[in-house]
């Protein structure tokens, strides 16, 4: 007689069995393989900017993995590897056996250009790789990993030469085409001389001067980085339009503008400081006079959008500040004495908008 299965045991595995009505399809985990890895894509780019291959490239008939190896003194297994991986990123195009740069590295990766963007590739690699490396230990104490507070009181006080230097050529790199696209979205034409606080290397007043024939900037910055803006002021032939002030946005602010932008300065700090910032500019304006708030805005439901967020993060390894979104300048604004606040939105790496309040 043929035994009987035991009424324990489980039925056997049917081939190609699909999942019953009671086991849920899964998400996939592809995107988190993205999310887990996405330290390779830019650690690609840092690489391969490092060893200039972009600058290397530009204007040129293409190379070779061959060409490559030889050129920059690679083994060929690792020059064939790094040109595959940049293609795959939309860093290079390949035809007829040769890499090129595409429209995308050629723009803002070969140095000179106008909207060099290597700079940031560089202060991400150098400087904020490793602060992110102890995010978690930032988020546990509340505190900065890129810098000491026992031995600095900000990110902008104190700091090696090095790193000072990586931080500016970073930060104009970020900012040119961020100001390009901010004079394009947000009517400046109005204005006649604006108070650019806490300017950095100038490259907003730069842009919008040369977008705004009749407009007059100054850099308001601290002494030591209000020298580095005289510099590229110069090198961009503006200096009878564009001046520098070395000095504190913590104190009072000149009186004889009739704008002022505060580009990616607010998330540096916590609200007590720009609250107070924002009362400083109301009382500096001239009645018709505005202020321009442009950063990375997160949106008022605090769900994204990413640049921004990870943005917010970034000031956590930073600075005490955050990333805020339209409401909460909008607040305060409201309550310096601003009226008529708007947000317009654009697209730029250092900011997807900016917040406007006007002096009546
Ligand atoms: C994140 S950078 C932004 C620079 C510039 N607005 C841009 O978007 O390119 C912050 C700037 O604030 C300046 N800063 C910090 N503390 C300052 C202070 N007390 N007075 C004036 N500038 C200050 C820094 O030197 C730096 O240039």
């Amino acid at each position: 007689m043929a035994s009987q299965p035991s009424r324990t045991a489980p039925p056997a595995k049917q081939a190609n069995a699909r999942p019953s009505a009671a086991t849920p399809e899964l998400p996939s985990a592809v995107p988190l393989m993205a999310l887990s890895t996405g330290f390779w894509a830019f650690k690609t780019l840092a690489a391969a900017h490092e060893l200039d291959l972009f600058s290397r490239l530009a204007g040129g008939a293409g190379i070779t993995a061959a060409g490559l190896a030889e050129a920059l003194g690679l083994h060929p297994r690792p020059a064939e590897m790094l040109l595959t991986g940049c293609a795959a990123l939309g860093l290079l195009e390949k035809a007829d056996g040769r890499y090129r740069n595409t429209p995308l590295s050629d723009a803002y990766l070969v140095r000179g250009k106008p909207y060099y963007f290597g700079g940031f590739v560089q202060m991400a690699d150098k400087r904020l790789y490793a602060g992110w490396g102890r995010l978690a230990e930032a988020l546990r104490t509340n505190r900065p990993t890129t810098w000491d507070p026992a031995v600095q009181s900000s990110i902008f006080d104190g700091e090696d030469p090095t790193m000072l230097a990586l931080f500016w050529e970073a930060m104009h790199s970020l900012s040119t085409m961020t100001a390009r696209k901010l004079g394009e979205a947000v009517e400046l034409g109005r204005f006649r001389r604006l108070l650019d606080i806490g300017g950095g290397s100038g490259a907003y007043d730069i842009e919008l001067c040369k977008q705004y024939g009749a407009l007059r900037a100054t850099v308001l910055d601290l002494p030591h980085v209000a020298a580095i803006a005289a510099r590229k002021i110069a090198e961009a032939g503006l200096t009878d339009r564009i001046e520098t002030a070395g000095g504190s946005f913590f104190e009072p602010l000149p009186k004889d503008h009739d704008v002022h932008l505060l580009s990616m300065i607010l998330h540096d700090w916590d609200e007590a400081k720009n609250r107070a910032l924002l009362r400083r500019s109301f009382e500096a304006l001239p009645g018709g006079g505005a202020v321009v708030i442009s950063e990375l805005l997160v949106n008022d439901e605090k769900t994204g959008p990413a640049p921004a967020a990870l943005m917010s993060l970034n000031m956590l390894i930073e600075t005490e500040g955050r990333n805020y979104t339209p409401a909460e300048y909008s607040a305060w604004l409201e309550e310096a004495g601003f009226r008529h606040v708007e947000t317009v939105w654009f697209d730029a790496p250092a900011a997807n908008g900016a917040v406007i309040g006007r002096k009546p």
